[in-house]
């Protein structure tokens, strides 16, 4: 009976400390201030396991048609992904490297991840990050399709590929 009224009153003073830390403005929202080891660790896990739920759909066309993979490197251009993850000769904007957590380079990623997954990030963006949702503003899903299937050639895409590719017609 004591020990229960203990671990009672102690689960008591932990949420009364954590909302005195978090609705007294204790906890520094800054993005300048790095994330404890730990809460990182955790944003991470948390990441890759929602991704991993959600992301469900299969590509509906072949992602190698190099026509597709053009197409979605002028998408990619035009929509700004670039500002902030770069492009082959293309640095990303300076103002992404102010950002926490920082948008990575897609072609150190996009071998360990499913175009499904790809696909599921681009349309809905990830929260509380500045990866925007594309599909929230109506970018369609075959145009996403086609992002996808870029940044899956990332890693072997040139600077002349990629200026080629996205050249004014
Ligand atoms: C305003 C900046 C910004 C723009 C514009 C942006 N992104 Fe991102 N993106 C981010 C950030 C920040 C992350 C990292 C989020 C995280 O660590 O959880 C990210 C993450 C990603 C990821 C990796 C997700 C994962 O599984 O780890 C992919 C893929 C991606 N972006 C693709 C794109 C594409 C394609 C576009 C354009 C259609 C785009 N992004 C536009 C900021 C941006």
């Amino acid at each position: 009976m004591r020990i229960l009224a203990g671990i009672g009153a102690l689960a008591i003073i932990i949420a009364v400390g954590a909302a005195v830390f978090f609705f007294g403005g204790y906890f520094n929202v800054a993005a300048s201030e790095p994330d404890p080891g730990i809460v990182k660790w955790a944003l991470t896990k948390v990441r890759a396991a929602s991704i991993d739920h959600h992301a469900r759909l299969a590509a509906p066309g072949n992602l190698d048609d190099p026509e597709i993979v053009r197409a979605g490197a002028r998408a990619f251009s035009e929509r700004g992904c670039t500002n902030c993850h770069g492009a082959p000769g293309v640095n990303w904007q300076k103002f992404s490297e102010g950002l926490n957590p920082d948008p990575p380079d897609l072609k150190d990623i996009v071998h360990e991840r499913q175009p499904a997954q790809l696909f599921w990030v681009v349309k809905n963006g990830i929260k509380m990050t500045a990866m925007p949702s594309f599909g929230a503003i109506g970018t369609d899903d075959k145009e996403i399709w086609s992002i996808v299937a870029f940044i899956r050639k990332l890693p072997n895409v040139s600077e002349a590929d990629f200026k080629a590719w996205t050249a004014k017609p």
